[in-house]
């Protein structure tokens, strides 16, 4: 995918996620930037649902990890936003995370942007002012 694609809707968020999670693979790493509110959580969403996986997905805001293990690969999902020190992050057992054939899935990557191993995907949201929906783009 070249450039920044419109994602109008949440319906439009999780499709385009469901259909990037067809090609995920154990080890994948996905880096999601963004301001607050852009729709990292949802595009997480649209993620984990398209491995297979049946649970509700929340924001992990605060507990930092929530994991998803009913689908195709198993999921650690990441919210950087409170996480206050490299430390706190290896004791949360990063590194197992990062090695045990999952997928993981960080929002708010960029405040630890060091962590995350270099075949990372990072992806962006941004606010679209004109439509109310969101940009979608695919930054490395
Ligand atoms: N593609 C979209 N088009 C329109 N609205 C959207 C879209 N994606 C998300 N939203 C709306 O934006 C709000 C925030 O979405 P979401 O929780 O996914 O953002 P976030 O980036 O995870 O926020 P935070 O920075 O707090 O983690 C939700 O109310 C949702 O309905
Ligand atoms: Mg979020």
């Amino acid at each position: 995918m070249n450039g920044k694609q419109l994602v109008a809707t949440v319906e439009d968020t999780h499709r385009v996620a469901k259909a990037l999670a067809a090609d995920l693979q154990a080890g994948d790493v996905i880096a999601l930037t963004g301001a607050l509110g852009a729709g990292k959580t949802h595009f997480s969403k649209g993620l984990v649902a398209g491995l297979g996986s049946g649970s509700t997905v929340t924001s992990p805001t605060f507990g930092i990890v929530h994991e998803y293990s009913d689908g195709r690969l198993p999921v650690a999902h990441f919210d950087f936003y409170r996480l206050e020190s490299e430390e706190e992050l290896l004791e949360l057992g990063w590194d197992d995370y990062l090695d045990r054939g999952g997928v993981v899935i960080v929002e708010w990557a960029d405040r630890f942007a060091t962590f995350l191993p270099s075949h990372a995907q990072w992806w962006q949201l941004q606010h679209d002012e004109e439509s109310g929906g969101r940009l979608l783009e695919r930054v490395s």
